[in-house]
Parts: structure tokens; sequence; C-alpha cells
């Protein structure tokens, strides 16, 4: 194998492995196995490593190289994004539709047992600029907190609402669209949904129009559990209500495009509006701190800043596979156009 590296935001480095002879599956494969300790411990270190120039065609391909590294792959999901299954292990990254950009999160933080791993692979590469899935150190992005910030986090801790529609709803407008609750939960059994929300520690409230809110509270910051360091392990940069306009304004800084500053004016107005007619608990989806107090807009800010200067962005090729800590790094996506297939499995 050939090993180089990504530089990523302030100093940090992404392993790369690429082949030194034909990038053929079974000798990937092999090796990969072969290598299993010495593969976690540089996950544990860096947060990701990249697989780069190997015969990567198919998901099944991806569900193979994934396994190589992790035997325990999961298939239950309980998280928001619309995502179909491609084989038994694999999904595809999001449905959501292109020009939505996906604030960097670690995966399902709001479960008692989220994702210790994540893989995602690329099959059809964006052409012209955009679609990367960057990631971020969120042990950096909680080191670099301003302490007085971090301390209110730890302290209040993040009350998640989410607002879903249900089988029989639907259509209405929504920048940042949940899935419908029978999507989500794979079932439109009221009390099997119910049950799955209880093993979450979910407050499902079922609403007029077959609505149903969850209500979910979690700490702000978590230790991994194998090395104990600290990320900034939650989902206010994708529940926050004011996060769809935060991110859209970073996105038009970077992909300089009428879409996304068209997009940022859409979000404000409709935010700004949303507010004014609805309580916190009835928007689509929103955090306060865990008593229900509004975090100030500024420590939203700041985190945004911190996460944006630590994040590392990079073109994806045909092929990819980055292989993820979920409680060192967190993920996104950024808008693009055109073709793009971007695969996802997890343990
Ligand atoms: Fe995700």
């Amino acid at each position: 194998m050939r090993r180089s590296e990504l530089q990523g935001g302030q100093g940090s480095v992404i392993p790369v492995f690429g082949p030194s002879g034909d990038g053929g599956l079974s000798g990937l494969c092999a090796w990969l196995k072969g290598e299993r300790a010495a593969l976690g411990e540089l996950l544990r270190e860096h947060g990701a490593v990249l697989l780069r120039g190997f015969e990567v065609r198919a998901p099944i391909d991806f569900e193979r190289v994934a396994q190589a590294i992790e035997p325990g792959l999961k298939n239950e999901y309980l998280g928001t994004s619309p995502r179909d299954a491609v084989t038994e292990y694999v999904f595809s990254a999001s449905e959501l539709p292109p020009y939505y950009p996906i604030p960097q999160h670690c995966e399902m933080t709001f479960l008692r047992e989220p994702p210790r791993r994540l893989f995602f692979s690329c099959m059809v590469a964006p052409q012209g600029g955009g679609g990367e899935t960057p990631l971020c150190d969120f042990r950096r992005v909680a080191a670099g907190l301003d302490p007085a910030v971090r301390e209110r986090f730890e302290r209040g801790g993040i009350r998640i609402i989410r607002n879903y529609n249900g089988p029989s709803g639907g259509g209405r407008f929504d920048l940042w669209k949940l899935k419908r609750w029978d999507e989500m939960f794979l079932t439109t059994d009221r009390a099997t949904v119910e049950a799955k929300c209880a093993e979450q520690g979910f407050e499902a409230h079922w609403g007029p129009g077959d609505r149903l809110r969850l209500i979910s509270v979690q700490d702000a910051l978590r230790a991994h559990p194998e090395t104990g360091v600290v990320a900034w392990f939650n989902h206010v940069q994708v529940f926050h209500q004011s996060s769809a306009a935060a991110e859209l304004r970073r996105v038009h800084a970077r992909q300089h495009d009428l879409r996304s500053l068209g997009l940022t004016q859409l979000a404000r107005v409709v935010t700004g509006l949303r507010r004014r007619v609805s309580d916190a608990e009835s928007l689509p989806m929103h955090c306060t701190y865990r008593d229900g107090r509004e975090i100030p807009e500024e420590d939203l800010e700041h985190v945004r800043e911190v996460i944006w200067r630590n994040m590392v962005a990079f073109p994806w090729q045909v092929g990819d596979v980055v292989a993820i800590d979920n409680f060192a790094m967190s993920h996104g996506r950024l808008p693009y156009r055109g073709p793009r297939q971007v695969v996802v499995a997890w343990a």
C-alpha cells in the first residue's frame, strides 16, 4: 500500500491509502483484515482514513470493504435524512435534494447508542465542484470553543424538538424536510413507534393530522468510549431553526453561486416567518437547552465558526472509501449539481 495524507483545517491530517499494485478488491480486503488493529489505531488518532484508487465500483464492493474493516455492520436507521437501502448494509447517504447543504454532525448523536463507525463511498462523483462530504474533527471543535460558550453547553445540555408528518400527511413546504414518521420507523403502527421511542428515551406526542412530535434530551459533548477524549457531539447544527440560513450563507461564501445566495435569503425569510407564527415546539425541528431556554445566537455562530475553521473538504473520486470514527469526526454535505451517488454503511 502507498500511504499519503490529506491536510485538514488547523493542521489536522487524514491518512490516505492507495494501491501499490493493481488495486483489486480481494487484495484490498485481505490487507484490511490483516491490518484491522492498526487501522483502528489510525481511526482513533486521526478520526478518519481514506482509501483511494481501489476497484470499488458498486455498493456491494463497498460493503465488502467496510465489512473487512468492521465485521459488525448494522442496518437499522433512526436518523432523519431520507435514505434508501441499496444492499443489506449499504444505504444511499441522503436522498435530500442537491441544493440542501447538510451541516456537520456526528451520526445519530441523539440515540442511546450512536454508531461507532461510519463508512462512505463514492459511486458517481459530482462534476463541476460541490458535493463534497466534508469532515471535521469534533474533538478539535470541543477544544477550540470559547470556554464560556462550552460551559453554557455543558451545563445546559440539548433538547431536540422534531415534528414529523405521518403516512397521510406531507406535501408541506419545508426547506429542511424531515422524513415522515412511518419512513423513519419503517412502520405505520403507532404502538411500535412508541416502543422504539421508549427504547431511545424519546418523548413521543401524537398530534392532529397524523403528526408526531419527538422530544429528546442529550449532553452537548461526549467522551470517546475508548480514548475518553471529549468531542462536540450533538445535532444543534442540523436541527436549530437558524441553522439552514447560517449554513447556506457559508456555502455561498465558499461556492459563490447565485443559487446558494437566493436560498440563504429564502431560508432567512422562512425561518423568520415561522418564528413569528409558531412556538418553538411546533417548528419542523429546533433545539434549545435541556430546560427549554433558547440558545443564544452568538453562541451558535461561534460554534459554526469553529467548525468551518476545522473542516476538511476534498473532491470525491469514484471508488473512494472513507472510514470514520463517529465519536471523533463529523461529516456533512455541500450542495452540488448533476449526478452524484455516495453511499453509506455504519457499525
Ligand atoms: Fe449523517
